[in-house]
């Protein structure tokens, strides 16, 4: 962690089904936390394409697809997958310790 970063709690890891999504509001930051068979990722929950909410959408393994027009980011890199989407979606050191979630911003 840099000295210029804050960890933030964002949730439980029981608050997050496995292979589920869950939108979290903190401060000025929009989130979308993944469970990834049991492995906790966070991204901004703002599609970078458009209007989507990335936590509403479908997530498949480690890919999410946006619920809007289809696009598809992977959840441990932000990466897009597959278009309509172009700009990768941000990612967040996650930190799990006595099963809270914490990013690191
Ligand atoms: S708003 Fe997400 S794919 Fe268009």
């Amino acid at each position: 962690m840099s000295a210029t970063s804050t960890r933030v709690e964002l949730c439980k890891v029981s608050d997050v089904e496995i292979g589920g999504t869950r939108k979290v509001e903190t401060g000025d930051l929009v989130l979308a936390v993944y469970n990834v068979d049991g492995e906790i990722f966070v991204t901004d929950d703002h599609c970078t394409h458009g209007p989507g909410s990335l936590s509403e959408g479908i997530l498949e393994d480690d890919i999410i697809e946006c619920n809007f027009h289809g696009g598809q980011f992977n959840v441990r890199t932000g990466e897009v997958v597959l278009p309509p989407c172009m700009e990768p979606v941000k990612t967040y050191k996650v930190t799990v310790e006595d099963g809270v979630v914490f990013i690191d911003v």
